[in-house]
């Protein structure tokens, strides 16, 4: 069997633009690499924990817990990596608690740009390099379901602004150490999830851009979600024009008033279905045109349950695509 190279990575980070489907393609991602004998741990940052209650499981917190097989998921707040921090490097517990229950200290961390999203990188790094007894790496991969677009390069720019700002000292080595993880190309991969319409587009575009420029952290694969499916053929959509034309010469005058109104609303369903393909389509080919990597789709999955079932698709899907040869 080829082995995709995605899961050959230590890290693999997932961004896009709110709402794209980027924790179900990192769940989907999560039960492939479980698929392959992975050991893998699925982290996310979500005021909201979603990722749990995709595989079925109860809240996993930031201590983390199994959701599904192998995998092992936490949900890392930054605030939470930020007490977990002060807590580490003070170790009188009444001192560090004092600090932690102060509105000083909350308050200077809602405001510190960057701060703790340097300390979760970190706290990634860390995990990363957690290694069994026997010396073997706790976990085979990492996925990171990263913060929405907008964010999401704030989030991974972190570690850039700060060399930036900061020439020497604990903050900075943490940066230094940082960057040359996501830097890695061994690795480290990022992959952009996006829809096939116009602003997603753009704004995958634009991040990748920002990415290539100002970070250097190498992308993988742009996974553009929820395709809409092929209904008809290039063939059959031009059998289904001459019917339809038939249809509203002579044909329906043999229906009743009730039959033809069904029978309208059949051929717009479909003419709607094939523009909305169409649209998919075209920016698909705008994607594919305006940028150099290697592109995976995942179809529009129609279910009720957001839950297992739809990431089983999806990752079939994913999968179906990474064996074919990155071709799709
Ligand atoms: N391929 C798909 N087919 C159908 N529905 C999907 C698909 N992918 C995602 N969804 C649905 O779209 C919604 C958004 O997905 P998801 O929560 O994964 O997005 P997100 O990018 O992580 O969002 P956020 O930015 O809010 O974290 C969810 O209801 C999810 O179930
Ligand atoms: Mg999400």
């Amino acid at each position: 069997m080829v082995k995709p190279d995605l899961f050959e990575k230590r890290l693999l980070m997932v961004s896009g633009k709110g709402g794209v489907g980027k924790s179900t393609v990192c769940a989907a991602l999560a039960l492939a690499a479980s698929g392959l004998g992975k050991r893998v741990l699925l982290v996310e940052m979500d005021e909201k924990e979603r990722i749990s209650r995709l595989f079925g499981s109860p809240e996993v917190g930031y201590e983390g817990a199994f959701v599904y097989r192998n995998i092992y998921a936490r949900n890392l707040l930054p605030m939470r990596v930020m007490d977990e921090f002060v807590e580490v490097q003070i170790k009188a517990k009444r001192i560090a608690r004092q600090i932690l229950e102060s509105p000083i200290y909350r308050h200077f961390m809602a405001a510190a740009p960057g701060l703790k999203e340097l300390a979760t990188l970190g706290k990634i790094m860390l995990l990363e390099d957690e290694k069994e007894r026997s010396g073997r790496a706790k976990y085979d991969i990492i996925i990171v379901d990263a913060p929405a677009t907008g964010h999401g390069v704030a989030f991974l720019r972190v570690p850039f602004a700060t060399v930036e700002a900061v020439r020497m000292g604990w903050v900075r080595k943490q940066a230094d150490r940082v960057i040359d993880l996501v830097t890695d190309p061994a690795r480290t991969m990022l992959n952009i999830v996006t829809l096939p319409e116009e602003m997603p587009v753009n704004e995958t575009v634009e991040m990748c851009q920002s990415v290539e420029k100002l970070l250097g952290i190498p992308i993988g694969y742009i996974i553009i979600n929820s395709v809409f499916p092929q209904v008809l053929r290039p063939r059959e959509e031009a059998l289904f024009a001459t019917m339809k034309e038939r249809a509203e010469s002579n044909g329906l005058q043999r229906l009743n008033r009730a039959e033809r109104r069904a029978a309208g609303a059949l051929f717009e369903c479909l003419e709607a279905t094939m523009r909305r393909r169409e649209l998919n389509e075209f920016y698909i080919s705008k994607l594919k045109r305006m940028l150099r990597y290697e592109f995976i789709q995942i179809p529009f999955i129609f279910t009720k349950n957001f839950d297992i079932t739809l990431i089983e698709h999806a990752s079939a899907h994913l999968m179906e695509a990474l064996l074919r040869g990155h071709k799709s």
